[in-house]
This record gives structure tokens, sequence and C-alpha cells, in this order.
């Protein structure tokens, strides 16, 4: 049944649910130390399990974002998958990861908690091939980082695996207005240009010289303008960043009201920047209206509809394989 629990080490507070693997709150001091609650998301379970959410929080999968048409070939099969996203397939289909119910399988509550999930994907689940075992764990590793770790294993039949953590984010407050005003660094010069149904062309695009370059921290609002709709692109991250633990630079993000800054790291090839363009009024946790741009989405994640791009790195993972997917947010202030 739909459960929450939290992970708090004094310094940060998570609040973690079995409905699709979601973070529904994250408690984040400020320069004065003074929490807030960083992350968009619902009080109550019931919009994470009908469909209302906008991924507020959850992992998605089985292959996040979009795949063209529904449809992909693998060792000569083709398979139809739910088109939840007419014409195309979003986030796993009509009832992809997020929207599952998780198995709780460990809950550790010492000085560096961890909650591990683990979801068992059958074959032909939204038209996916073979049984898939996923496993999730979220962890406080340090005072001001929460870290992912994701694996998922294919138990009997080659399938596409991409899994992202879909949080929104507002390092003002989830309450607090739109993000335009927080500044943001994506370390990708590069991103993947989609056409008119947000399917990538197949083509990469240098940033430089465009509203997408955010090589050097920028104001999220300055350039906003100048990108039809709002931002929704995927980066393809740079080679030569920053190494922490293992994982490589993604991006920071600075709220220049409360001074929080959030480093995220990682080890995926691209990661979607997406400005809450389709928030609009949305009823969120103590009444909050989120609307347009309330929240940004950083999703680490394989290239969009990598299944049907073959100069896109393969997201096809096969029996005796391991997916493996980490990511590290880091807190502090200015
Ligand atoms: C989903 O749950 C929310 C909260 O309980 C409710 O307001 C909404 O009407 C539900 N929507 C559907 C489609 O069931």
């Amino acid at each position: 049944s739909p459960e929450l629990l939290e992970l708090d080490n004094g310094r940060i507070r998570a609040r973690i649910s079995n409905v699709g693997a979601a973070v529904t709150s994250l408690l984040v001091p400020d320069k004065n130390g003074v929490l807030a609650d960083v992350v968009l998301g619902f009080d109550s379970l019931d919009p994470y399990l009908n469909g209302t959410s906008p991924y507020f929080g959850c992992i998605v999968g089985r292959v996040a974002n979009r795949i063209k048409d529904g449809k992909f070939t693998l060792n000569g099969v083709q398979y139809s998958l739910g088109i939840n996203n007419p014409p195309n397939t979003l986030h796993g289909g009509f009832k992809g990861f997020d929207k599952v119910i998780w198995e709780v399988t460990e809950y550790n509550k010492g000085k560096t908690p961890s909650i591990t999930l683990k979801y068992y994907s059958k074959d032909g689940e939204e038209g996916f091939p073979g049984d898939v075992s996923v496993t999730a764990r979220y962890s406080l590793p340090s005072s001001m980082e929460l870290k992912l770790e994701m694996e998922a294993a294919p138990l009997n039949k080659a399938t596409p695996i991409s899994l992202a953590q879909h949080t929104y984010w507002n390092l003002a407050g989830h309450d607090s207005g739109d993000v335009l005003a927080h500044s943001i660094q994506i370390r990708g010069s590069q991103i993947t240009p989609v056409d008119q149904i947000s399917i990538p062309t197949g083509e990469f695009m240098q940033v430089s010289g465009t509203p997408f370059d955010f090589l050097t921290e920028g104001e999220i609002g300055d350039r906003i303008g100048q990108v039809p709709g709002g931002y929704d692109h995927n980066y393809v991250l740079d080679d030569s960043r920053e190494v922490k633990s293992g994982l490589r630079h993604v991006a920071k993000v600075t709220d220049p009201s409360s001074f929080r800054v959030l480093n995220i790291w990682g080890d995926a090839p691209g990661v979607q920047f997406y400005t809450g363009n389709f928030l609009a009024g949305i009823v969120g946790k103590g009444g909050a209206v989120y609307g347009k741009h309330a929240g940004l989405c950083l999703e680490t994640q394989g290239f969009p509809n990598a299944v049907n791009q073959p100069n896109f790195p393969s997201v096809i993972v096969h029996p005796g394989e391991k997916y493996m997917h980490t990511m590290l947010f880091e807190f502090s202030t200015k």
C-alpha cells in the first residue's frame, strides 16, 4: 500500500514514497539555517497514483522521455508501446515506473539514512520486452547530500532501459513563485534538437551563441523568451568535466534570494533541462498553486528516442548485463 518514509540527518530531511519511488518533499537550509521545501509535490499520494501528477519527484521508466510513434525494432522484432503522449510514448507509457508501487526492501534510519526500493517489471508491460528487476536506493551520504543509485537487470530478453529522476526544483521554496531568477550552469556544449513532435532529429547542435548556452552560469529568465515554449531539451554532457566520487559535474543551480545552491553530479550521457513549461496552476502541497516555470527539472538520462536513433549511445541492455545510473544532489549556500 502507498507509504511515505523519511530520511533525516539533522540538516536535510527528505520524504520518499514507494509510489513511483518519488521524492515528495525535501527540506534544505538557506544561508541562515532556515529550512524550505525545495521540491514541488502533493500532500496526498493520490495524484501520484492516478495520473494527475506531472511526474513530480518520481523515477520514470522503463524508458525516460519520448519514443517516436511508440515503436522500435530489436533483434528483428517490432515492439509497440502505449501511446500516452500522442503520437509518441512518454516516460514508459500509460503506467510507467512512476505510477506503480515499489517494494521497500531496506530502510535504515542511522546517521547516513537510506531507503531501498524494488520494482519488478514484467515481460510485455507497456509493450516492452522481457522481465526487468529494478532497484533504487536513496541515501543521505553526508550532511548536505542526497544520493540516488539506480540499477536494473533484464532477466530474459534484451530491452531498452533508461531511467530518470523527475524532481522539480525551486530552491527558494516550492511555494515561492517561478524559477526564472535562478541561475544555472549546464555542463553540455551541445543539445539534441527536436522536431515539431519533440523527437530528436538525430543532429547535434552547438549551444555557443544560442539561448541554450549555460556553459557559464546565467539567469534562466534572461533568454527563455527566445526559446518557443521554454526550455525542454536534452544536453549532451561534455567529457571534460570535474569529477566527484566517480561522478561528473552535470549542473549547478543558484537561487539569488535564499542563496541556496544545488550541484548535481552523475554518470549518464545526457540531461534534460525542463523549465516546467506545462505547469498551469496545479494545486500542490499546502495549497500552493504551481504556475508556469514554478520548478525546473534536470533529468540525467540516456538520449531521448535513442532506441530509434543509431547515432545516439545505445540504451539496450542484455540479460547478464546491468544498467546502472547514479546521481548526487549536493546542497550548499553562497
Ligand atoms: C486524483 O486525485 C486527486 C486527489 O485526491 C483528485 O483531486 C483528482 O480528482 C483525482 N483524479 C483522477 C483522474 O482520479
